[in-house]
C-alpha cells in the first residue's frame, strides 16, 4: 500500500516545486447495483484506499502527470485535450470537463498514487477523476460544489475512457462521510447518510479477477434498460426510467418484453425496493434483514441481470458457508472484483482466514481481503494529517 507521506519529498524531486496535496476515496456498494443509470437508489460507502495527487500550478495549460502505480509520464495539452485510449484519459477528462464549463484552469504538474485496487469494481476511476479534479480546480483557485465536482467527474468518465456509468461512484467520493453509509436517489441527488450496523464488520473480498471486459458489457446493459424503458412508456404514461415502474407494472407487461429485456429490467426494480427497505431496516438496525436483502440482490444480479461470474459466485458461496455471515453480494459493475460481506465482528478474523484458504483452495489464487472502514469524502490533506493517514496504510 502507499506511503503517502513521501508523496510531498517525490513530487519536489521530481518538479522541483512544493505541491498541495489531495486525495479522494474508493467506495464499496453495500446495495443498489446497476440502479443508478436507471434514476433508482444506491448505498455506497467510502473506503479507506484514496487516490492521491500531489500538484501544483504551471504557467502554461499543460498536464505533467506522472502515475506512480505505472511509473509513467504523459503530457497532455488542456487547450485540445481529446480521449487517446491511454491510463491519462482519465486525468485528462477530469481536467478537460470544468475546464469547457466556465472553469478555466491553469496547466499543472501531477504526481499520482492510487491505493485502490485497480479494475477491482472498488471505484479506482472515481477516485482518481475525483482527486485530479479536486486538485485542479484548487490550484487554480476555484472552490466548487461537491455534486458539481461528481457530475463533471461522471461526464469525464463518458467523455474520456467512454464508459457510460452512473453517478454513484463519483458521488461517494466527493459526498462520503467517515463511519457512515450514503443512500443516494440517483434522480433528485438528494442524500442521507445511513448508519452502518453496529458489532458487524463490512468485509471485501477480491476475487483477483480484473473487470477488463467489463466496459462493453455495461455499456449493453445501459442500453437494454433504456430498450425496456421505450417499449413500457407507450404503455405506462410518465415513465421516464426504471425508477418509476414497480415489479407489480412490470410482471403486467412482461409480454410486451424481449425476454432478456425483460429479466434486466426486473433486476432494476426489484433492487430499487430492495435499497428502500435496506435503508428502512438499517435504520431500525435489523442487520440480519439487511443481509438477506444482500443476498437476494446477489442472486438478481447473477441470474437476472447476469453481471456476475464464476469467480464472484465461488466467493459468495464459500462466504454463505461462514459462521456469523449475514449477507454477500457482488458489489460494483460485475464480471470480476469484489464481494461485499457482513459478518458480525467476533467471527471476522476467522471469516477472513476460511474464505482466503477455501477460495485459494478452489480458484489457485490468494485473494485479498479488506475489512472496511468507512472513510471521509475527497478533500485537500495537509502535510501532518497525510503522515497520519499514510501510517494508517503500512
Ligand atoms: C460501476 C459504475 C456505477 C454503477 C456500478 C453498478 O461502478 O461506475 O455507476 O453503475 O457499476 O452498480
Amino acid at each position: 500500500m502507499a506511503l503517502t507521506p513521501g508523496l510531498q519529498e517525490r513530487f519536489e524531486e521530481r518538479f522541483g516545486a512544493t505541491p498541495r496535496i489531495f486525495r479522494a476515496p474508493g467506495r464499496v456498494n453495500l446495495i443498489g447495483e446497476h440502479t443508478d443509470y436507471n434514476d433508482g437508489f444506491v448505498m455506497p460507502v467510502a473506503i479507506q484506499f484514496s487516490c492521491w495527487v500531489a500538484a501544483s500550478a504551471r504557467p502554461d495549460r499543460k498536464l505533467v502527470i506522472h502515475s506512480e502505480n505505472l511509473n509513467e509520464t504523459a503530457t497532455v495539452n488542456l487547450a485540445d485535450a481529446r480521449p487517446s485510449r491511454n491510463w491519462s484519459d482519465y486525468v485528462a477528462g477530469a481536467a478537460a470537463i470544468p475546464d469547457r464549463s466556465g472553469y478555466r484552469l491553469q496547466g499543472a504538474n501531477l504526481l499520482i498514487h492510487s491505493e485502490v485496487p485497480m479494475g477491482a469494481g472498488l471505484s479506482s476511476s472515481a477516485a482518481i477523476e475525483v482527486s485530479v479534479a479536486l486538485a485542479m480546480l484548487s490550484t487554480s483557485g476555484y472552490e466548487v460544489d461537491r455534486t458539481q465536482l461528481a457530475r463533471w467527474c461522471q461526464q469525464a468518465e463518458h467523455e474520456f475512457p467512454g464508459m457510460m456509468c452512473g453517478i454513484m461512484d463519483q458521488f461517494i467520493s466527493c459526498r462520503a462521510e467517515a463511519g457512515r453509509g450514503l443512500k443516494l436517489d440517483c434522480r433528485t441527488l438528494a442524500y442521507e447518510y445511513v448508519l452502518l450496523p453496529q458489532d458487524v464488520e463490512i468485509v471485501i473480498c477480491n476475487t483477483m479477477v480484473k473487470h477488463k471486459l467489463a466496459s462493453g458489457e455495461y455499456n449493453t446493459r445501459r442500453q437494454q434498460c433504456e430498450t425496456g424503458v421505450r417499449v413500457l412508456a407507450e404503455v405506462i404514461p410518465g415513465l421516464k426510467a426504471l425508477r418509476d415502474v414497480s415489479p407489480a407494472q412490470l410482471r403486467e407487461n412482461r409480454k410486451l418484453l424481449d425476454p432478456k429485456v425483460y429479466r434486466r429490467c426486473l433486476h432494476v426494480v426489484t433492487e430499487n425496493e430492495r435499497v428502500q427497505r435496506g435503508a428502512e431496516m438499517l435504520n431500525r438496525n435489523d442487520v440480519a434483514g439487511f443481509g438477506k436483502l444482500m443476498d437476494e440482490s446477489h442472486e438478481s444480479l447473477r441470474r437476472d441481470f447476469e453481471v456476475s461470474c464464476a469467480e464472484l459466485d465461488k466467493m459468495i458461496e464459500i462466504a454463505r458457508d461462514q459462521k456469523g455471515v449475514l449477507g454477500a453480494r457482488m458489489t460494483g459493475g460485475g464480471f470480476g472484483g469484489c464481494t461485499v460481506n457482513l459478518v458480525g465482528s467476533e467471527c471476522a478474523h476467522e471469516f477472513e482466514d476460511n474464505v482466503r484458504e477455501n477460495y485459494r483452495q478452489a480458484m489457485g489464487v490468494v485473494p485479498e481481503i479488506y475489512v472496511c472502514r468507512a472513510s471521509q469524502g475527497a478533500e485537500e490533506v495537509k502535510l501532518e494529517s497525510a503522515i497520519e493517514a499514510g501510517s494508517r496504510f503500512r
